[in-house]
């Protein structure tokens, strides 16, 4: 490991290119370690992370009490499989269930498994509870959505990129257009066999698009119209980035089922899970479902740090506040710059949308420009720069990235 330090960037970025797949793109740069809202590089250079692994370390980097919490644990028991009860998880799932306000928790470990879970619940519920002919579920899902990276869900994924030869893929899903309610009437009266409405209450991968206002709850209402199980991946707007604990309660929408992950453990280890209650749950049995490593000791004892963390720092009240003061700052920016066109986001997960096209690389460029000026972000596609920092800043820090950023676009000017 000491040996490993002393590499330069250059020679650990050739080590990952020689002997790891190539299945990222990454940002040259090579982290070396995180503390709050700061990273560092090998080289000891440090910066802002505003990408925050994807939304998984709102909590911010290394959090005593999340970390101290792991270690313990980690010292004392850290796996045992479902083979066997242990003495963390029914702690963890009652803390869990009354957290989020459900009946039932079942722990995965990543978002996409989550996802998995999600649908095979639904699926499940509907032959058993609905009533539909055994294999003639569907679920209805949006264009230009993000769930992960398994056969099942890159079948219903319309990213060319993200499919191009894995088929053949799982067939059982009707993909309409995100934020359009008349699509997903449609989609319902036509197709009795609907089982779920799979949705992200923001799409963040296709570029933080917000849906109108109005359209969860109505989207929730025709899913119960319906007799539909409205599914909210909550993955990455969950757990506070959007300014609440979920992107759901800004229209005070309760999904049938739940699906987090990411920030469920700050970032510090792989947790994800799916909350809903009985009625929908109890159809699954010993057998159905299950994952060696899901609900284990370690991650049942950082969930409940990472999730008290949540609370006791007030870090959906911060989201919201520094949110709309990123927005307001930029937006002042955006009206003179020739380079950006708009941002948009909730809380804390926002986008700028660069001014080219989506196979330019100006928001790669800028990218670049950014991490040599001390601030970590990412495209999502082509042209849109994902802003996500982690949920901790205060306002102090967020002005400071925010002249980072501005003084960086203005490089860029025309
Ligand atoms: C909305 C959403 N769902 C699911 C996933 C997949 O999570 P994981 O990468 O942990 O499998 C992601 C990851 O970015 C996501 O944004």
């Amino acid at each position: 490991m000491a040996i490993l330090n002393k590499k330069s960037s250059q020679e650990l970025i050739d080590l990952e290119d020689k002997y790891g797949a190539h299945n990222y793109h990454p940002l040259p740069v090579v982290l070396s370690k995180g503390e709050g809202v700061h990273v560092w590089d090998v080289e000891g250079k440090k910066y802002y992370d505003f990408l925050s692994a994807y939304s998984a370390v709102n909590q911010g980097h290394c959090h005593p009490k999340i970390v101290g919490a792991m270690v313990e644990q980690a010292q004392t028991l850290t796996l045992t499989s479902r083979a066997f009860y242990n003495d963390r998880l029914g702690e963890y799932e009652k803390f869990a269930t009354e957290f989020f306000g459900f009946d039932k928790l079942l722990p995965m470990n990543t978002g996409a498994e989550a996802v998995e879970t999600a649908l095979k619940l639904c699926r499940k519920w509907a032959y058993e509870k609905k009533g539909i002919s055994e294999n003639e579920a569907q679920i209805i899902v949006c264009k230009n959505n993000f769930h992960g990276r398994t056969t099942t869900i890159i079948s219903f994924s319309n990213d060319p990129v993200a499919r191009k030869n894995f088929g053949p893929f799982t067939n059982g899903f009707i993909k309409i257009e995100y934020d359009n309610l008349v699509a997903l009437e449609e989609a319902l009266a036509k197709n009795k066999n609907v089982a779920g409405f799979l949705v992200e209450p923001i799409q963040g991968e296709a570029g933080v698009y917000v849906p109108s206002e109005g359209y969860l709850a109505k989207a929730k209402a025709l899913c119960e119209k319906h007799n539909v199980l409205f599914i909210a991946d909550e993955v990455q707007t969950g757990i506070a980035r959007t300014g609440k604990l979920l992107a759901v309660d800004h229209e005070n929408v309760t999904p049938d089922i739940l699906v987090l992950g990411k920030a469920l453990s700050g970032g510090a280890y792989p947790v994800s899970g799916v909350l809903a209650n009985d009625a929908i749950m109890d159809v699954i049995k010993p057998g159905n479902h299950g994952s060696t490593f899901g609900g284990n000791p370690v991650a049942a004892a950082v969930a409940i740090a990472a999730l008290e963390v949540v609370k006791e720092e007030k870090l959906a009240e911060n989201a919201e506040e520094l949110g709309r003061l990123f927005r307001s700052e930029l937006e002042t920016y955006i009206k003179d710059s020739s380079i950006a066109t708009l941002v948009r986001g909730k809380g804390l997960l926002n986008a700028v949308v660069i001014n080219d096209t989506e196979e330019s690389d100006t928001a790669w460029n800028i990218c670049v420009a950014l991490k040599e000026n001390g601030l970590l972000a990412k495209p999502t596609h082509g042209n849109i720069i994902r802003f996500a920092p982690p949920l901790v800043m205060n306002k102090e820090q967020l002005l400071d990235c925010v002249a980072i950023i501005t003084n960086t676009l203005k490089q860029f000017e025309k």
